[in-house]
């Protein structure tokens, strides 16, 4: 009777600390996924802007998202004369010229999402934007661009970006706004899902 009763005590106890064994082990995991899922994206808003339209957008976006901006700057200059000025771009652009950068992130790794901003010139992004995507490994980072025109609309800004942007996990509901507007934008960044 005695050998049965303590046969007894030693399965209960072997039951007991099993069972609690597997709770503790799976509210820890459960612990690591919450901590996983509510952590905060760190988010890098990159932007090239030659009037100022971009850059009001860009800062729109920083206020919102707490991110970092960063403005895209390169060497060259252009004319003062606005046909002058953007002819040169065009041809820039016709010949693929990628302008050295004179601005520099020295530490793209940390970041989770790039909003990218440029604006349109003749139909596609500038040759600064395309510097800056053949300068950085973007790989796995979501890119979410934005883009500023002049009636246009985003053309084939976003479809070139994509193309340029090697690896990169693209937003598919871009901004695209005249000018410097910003009508909406704050809808669209909620949108994004982003988690803050
Ligand atoms: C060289 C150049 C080319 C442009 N080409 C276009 C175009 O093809 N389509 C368009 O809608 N706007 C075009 N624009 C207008 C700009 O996209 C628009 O003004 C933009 O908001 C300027 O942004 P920023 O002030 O940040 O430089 C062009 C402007 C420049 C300077």
């Amino acid at each position: 009777m005695k050998n049965f009763k303590s046969k007894i005590l030693k399965t209960l106890t072997a039951v007991c600390c099993s069972l609690f064994a597997a709770h503790s082990t799976s509210a820890q995991s459960l612990e690591e996924v919450e901590t996983a899922e509510i952590k905060s994206p760190k988010i890098l808003i990159a932007y090239y802007s030659y009037s100022g339209n971009t850059e009001q957008v860009a800062e729109a976006i920083q206020k919102q998202t707490g991110g970092d901006l960063f403005k895209i700057t390169a060497e060259g200059t252009y004319p003062a004369d606005y046909h002058q000025m953007t002819t040169q771009a065009k041809k820039e652009i016709s010949q693929g010229y990628r302008p050295k950068l004179t601005s520099k992130i020295d530490n793209i790794a940390d970041y989770d999402v790039v909003f990218l901003g440029s604006p349109n010139w003749w139909g596609t992004i500038t040759p600064q934007v395309s510097s800056f995507l053949q300068s950085y490994d973007l790989t796995g980072k979501k890119v979410i661009p934005f883009i500023t025109h002049g009636g246009g609309g985003k053309q084939n800004t976003v479809s070139d970006m994509s193309a340029q942007c090697k690896g990169c996990l693209m937003e598919p509901n871009p901004w695209t706004g005249y000018g410097n507007s910003t009508s909406g934008l704050k809808d669209w960044v909620d949108n994004l899902g982003l988690v803050k």
